[in-house]
């Protein structure tokens, strides 16, 4: 019997003893398992008090506005680690040493190019398709080319996947951006950093040199870190939900993209930028701010609010810093960070936004960090893909690892038509 119980009386029946879990931080969890055998589901749409899963790799406590990755807050991470690091302890769970590190920077330097025919793919889509429908479609079609690593019960497989993913996203990514450029695609150079390599992939044509401005690099490799899990969040339950029944992993990071998408989820930072743009001055804001807080209107502050921060985003506050360092390198005087700074003064003196807790997310300043670099808005969530994959990769293997791992299968409140009889007569006339 667990330490703690709570105990439910149901009608007609003798109380249930629920056991209640308890995890290293964080809420505990009422174990209802059993509660399906006597003839009752847990109703929570949107999953707001639903543990799906039990987790090693990030906690996040919504309230302090603290996420750890296997207990390190994101701001030691951010000040005194790198991408690459932060990738090597989501998946393998510690620090590496310095040889490890070495190692898996070569693997994933070695992996970055993708097979040639994969070029096909991109030529078969609209100049103007959206980057976003490329990738999901790409990067699902990557099952199609490495059929030696698709046995997800084979533990070398899924860290072969796993290398493939990590190293090739970036250099889809960038194919997608430059097929919309109608600029031809450059090869991946295993000279350069993972953030360096993806900016040269990005802006490099074969008739200028391109030169990696080591702010912009830097910039560029927090953005990849401060976006690199976030635990159970809507495309990571999707990779989870989708790996659940043992599909292919490039399928189910593909899965991961397409709920990526949306503008409530990675598409925000997207919408942030455009929602920048519409306000267009800082005088226009008091309307938009009245805008969002009407319940008629269907409008929302972009980049404001989170399902679990209920305090200041701690990547905010580091991608803030960032935009100010980036900003200022490259001389930038950008009226939409005005803007945004004013919009962020004004909604967090604005009893509406302190009353619902709503505070500015990553998605705020990332948005503008990106427009500076040259990065276009449609490439935004593509770049949170890339960045994501590692996150979406580190849950799947961790769900395939663990024992008893069964297929996801919610249940629900049928409230549908009851069984009725289908008419033997002909079609009613309208
Ligand atoms: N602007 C105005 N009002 C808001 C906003 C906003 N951005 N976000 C939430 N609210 C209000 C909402 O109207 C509701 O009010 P009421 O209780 O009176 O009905 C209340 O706050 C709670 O909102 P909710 O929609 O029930 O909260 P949720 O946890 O379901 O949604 C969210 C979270 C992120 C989808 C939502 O805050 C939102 O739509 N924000 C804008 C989009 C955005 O920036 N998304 C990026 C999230 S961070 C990146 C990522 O992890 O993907």
């Amino acid at each position: 019997m667990a330490e703690k119980v709570a105990t439910l009386h149901l009608p007609g029946q003798e109380p249930i003893e629920l056991p209640i879990m308890s995890g290293t931080a964080g809420n505990d969890v009422i174990d209802v398992r059993q509660l399906g055998s006597k003839g009752y589901f847990t109703f929570d749409p949107g999953f707001l008090a639903t543990a799906a899963c039990e987790s090693q790799i990030t906690f996040i406590d919504g309230e302090k506005g603290i996420l750890l990755h296997r207990g390190y807050p994101i701001e030691q991470l951010a000040d005194n680690s790198e991408y690459l690091e932060v990738c090597y302890l989501l998946l393998f769970g510690q620090r590496p040493t310095e040889k490890q590190y070495e190692q898996f920077k070569e693997t994933v330097t070695r992996h970055t190019m993708v097979h040639e025919q994969l070029i096909h793919f991109f030529q078969g889509f609209r100049r103007d398709s959206h980057p976003m429908a490329i990738m999901v479609a790409v990067v699902g079609a990557l099952s199609a080319f490495y059929h030696d690593s698709l046995d997800v019960t084979n533990e070398r497989h899924r860290e072969i996947a796993a290398y493939r993913l990590l190293s090739k996203m970036p250099t889809l990514a960038a194919m997608s951006y430059k097929y919309s450029m109608g600029q031809p695609f450059v090869y991946p150079r295993n000279d350069l950093s993972y953030a360096g390599n993806f900016l040269n992939m990005m802006f490099s044509v074969p008739t200028e040199e391109y030169i990696v401005n080591p702010i912009v690099e830097k910039a560029m490799d927090r953005i990849f870190m401060l976006h690199a899990d976030h635990e159970q969040n809507a495309s990571t339950s999707t990779v989870r939900l989708a790996g659940s029944s043992a599909s292919n992993p490039f399928a189910c990071i593909a899965a991961g993209i397409a709920c990526l998408w949306g503008p409530a989820h990675g598409g925000a930072n997207e919408a942030c930028l455009a929602m920048l743009e519409q306000i267009g001055s800082v005088e226009r804001i008091p309307e938009f701010i009245e805008r969002a807080k009407d319940k008629d209107d269907p409008f929302r502050l972009m980049g404001f609010g989170h399902r679990v921060y209920k305090s200041y985003d701690p990547r905010a506050k580091v991608m803030q810093q960032t935009c100010h360092d980036v900003l200022e390198d490259l001389k930038i005087d950008d009226r939409l960070l005005d803007i945004a700074m004013e919009l962020e003064h004004i909604a967090l003196t604005d009893d509406y936004f302190i009353e619902k807790k709503l505070y500015p997310n990553v998605d705020f300043y990332s948005g503008i960090v990106m427009r500076a670099i040259g990065i276009p808005t449609s490439m935004f969530t593509v770049i949170f893909a890339l960045a994501r994959t590692v996150g979406w990769i580190a849950h799947w293997i961790e769900m395939l690892q663990t024992p008893g791992q069964r297929i996801g299968r919610p249940r629900q409140l049928y409230t549908g038509e009851a069984m009725r009889d289908f008419p033997t007569t002909s079609r009613q006339k309208e």
